[in-house]
C-alpha cells in the first residue's frame, strides 16, 4: 500500500495528443509530446495515488506504475475516460483535436492527376466539457489545461466557465517561449479564487507543485 497524501485516492490523467485518421495511413493531430501529463501523473503517484493514465500517441514513454490505457482518436479517449470512473480527481493534460475527418476512407486515398482530395470534418466530443457537466459521478476535482499564445488570464478565465471544470491550467504557447515539447513550462492556475501566476520552472516542478496543490484539495 502506498503512504503519502494521495493514498487510496485515484486520479484519472489524460496526456498526449490524438490522431484522427484520414485513410489508413494519414491522420490529423495536434502538437503535444505528452510530457506535462507523464511528468503529472508521476508527481501524483509520488503522492501515493493510483493513477489511469488514457493516453494519446506521445513521443514521451508513459508514467512507470500507472495504468495506462493507450488510445489513438477523441472518441476513443472519451470511452477510456468512461471506463476509468469513478475518480477522485480528473486532470485532462491532452492535446485532443477538436475536429474528426468524418467519414475516414477504410483504403489509401490515391493521389490522382490533378484532383485534390477533399476532407469534411465532423467536431469531437469536449471530453474536459462533458466530465466537468456529468452530475452525478462527476469526479470532486476537474482540471482542465489552456494553451494560449495571448491574453492568457482573460481566455483561460473564460474558458474555466464554459467547460465548468474547477481548475484551468494555462500555458503560454507562443513559439518564441519554446515550451512545446521544451522542459519548462510558464503556467497560470485559474481557480474559482481567482489567477495564479507561477514563475517559470520545469515540467517536472510544475507537476510537484500541481499534485501538491491537488493533494492538499482531496484532503481537505
Ligand atoms: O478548448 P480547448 O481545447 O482549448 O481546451 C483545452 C482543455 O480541454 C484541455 O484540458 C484538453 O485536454 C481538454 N479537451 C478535451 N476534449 C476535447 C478538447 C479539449 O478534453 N475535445
Amino acid at each position: 500500500l502506498s503512504a503519502g497524501p494521495l493514498a487510496g485516492k485515484h486520479i484519472l490523467v489524460t496526456s498526449g495528443p490524438t490522431h484522427e485518421p484520414i485513410d489508413p495511413v494519414r491522420y490529423i493531430a495536434n502538437r503535444s509530446s505528452g510530457a506535462q501529463g507523464t511528468a503529472l501523473a508521476t508527481a501524483l503517484m509520488d503522492l501515493g495515488a493510483q493513477v489511469t493514465f488514457v493516453t494519446g500517441p506521445a513521443s514521451v514513454a508513459p508514467p512507470v506504475g500507472a495504468n495506462v490505457v493507450a488510445v489513438e482518436t477523441a472518441a476513443e479517449m472519451l470511452a477510456a475516460v468512461e471506463a476509468a470512473l469513478p475518480v477522485d480527481a480528473a486532470v485532462f493534460a491532452a492535446a485532443v483535436a477538436d475536429w474528426r475527418v468524418a467519414s475516414a476512407s477504410g483504403k489509401k486515398i490515391k493521389k490522382q492527376d490533378g484532383a485534390l482530395p477533399v476532407l469534411e470534418f465532423a467536431e469531437n466530443p469536449d471530453i474536459l466539457a462533458r466530465i466537468s457537466q456529468m452530475g452525478a459521478g462527476r469526479p470532486r476535482l476537474v482540471v482542465g489545461f489552456a494553451a494560449e499564445t495571448h491574453d492568457v488570464i482573460e481566455n483561460a478565465t473564460a474558458k474555466r466557465l464554459r467547460k465548468g471544470c474547477d481548475w484551468i491550467v494555462a500555458n503560454d504557447v507562443r513559439p518564441e517561449t519554446g515550451i512545446m515539447g521544451g522542459s519548462e513550462n510558464k503556467v497560470t492556475v485559474v481557480t474559482e479564487e481567482g489567477a495564479m501566476d507561477w514563475p517559470r520552472m520545469t515540467k517536472a516542478e510544475v507537476s510537484v507543485q500541481l499534485a501538491a496543490k491537488i493533494a492538499d484539495t482531496l484532503t481537505r
